[in-house]
């Protein structure tokens, strides 16, 4: 039976996942955060290996979560929903005001059935459709 595990992680952890997952065409400096280092990193591991990553940033209680990546060939195995999860109760126990997350619109599916809503317009950076999406205390 494989172990799943999810911890905090070193904010360099996550630069692989996210490099090759969501910006693969990207050199890979250009997926590092300016405020990486002030972020909270969480990975989630399959039998020890890193297979999910995403980074929290608070703002006076306001949290948002950015480069949320399950590794390609492991996607739509429960794997994000399990560190979606995580993300909720953790922010919960820390009376977060609320989570959110500027969206790929390709993805607002998923973040849909966890009763995120959008709360914003439509837009376009580097040739992807975003939205806001929140999840309101
Ligand atoms: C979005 C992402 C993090 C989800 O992680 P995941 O490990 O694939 O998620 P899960 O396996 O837990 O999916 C849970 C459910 O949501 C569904 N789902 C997954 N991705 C979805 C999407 N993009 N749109 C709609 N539904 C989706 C799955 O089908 C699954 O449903 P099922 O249990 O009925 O099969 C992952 O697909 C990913 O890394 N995508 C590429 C990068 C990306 O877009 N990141 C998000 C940026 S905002």
């Amino acid at each position: 039976m494989e172990i799943v595990k999810i911890e905090q992680i070193p904010y360099h952890h996550t630069w692989q996942l996210r490099h090759e997952v969501m910006y693969p065409d990207l050199p890979f400096d250009q997926i590092k955060l300016a405020n990486d280092m002030e972020g909270t990193h969480f990975g989630l591991t399959v039998d020890g290996r890193l297979t999910a990553v995403v980074s929290l940033f608070n703002t006076a209680g306001s949290y948002q979560f950015r480069k949320f990546a399950t590794s390609t060939s492991l996607q739509r195995a429960g794997y994000g929903s399990a560190l979606l999860k995580y993300l909720i109760t953790y922010t919960q126990d820390r009376a977060a005001a609320q989570l959110w997350c500027n969206a790929r619109v390709s993805a607002s599916g998923f973040y849909e059935r966890f009763g995120f809503v959008k709360s914003g317009p439509v837009y376009i950076e580097n040739n992807i459709d975003f939205v806001r999406m929140e999840l309101n205390r």
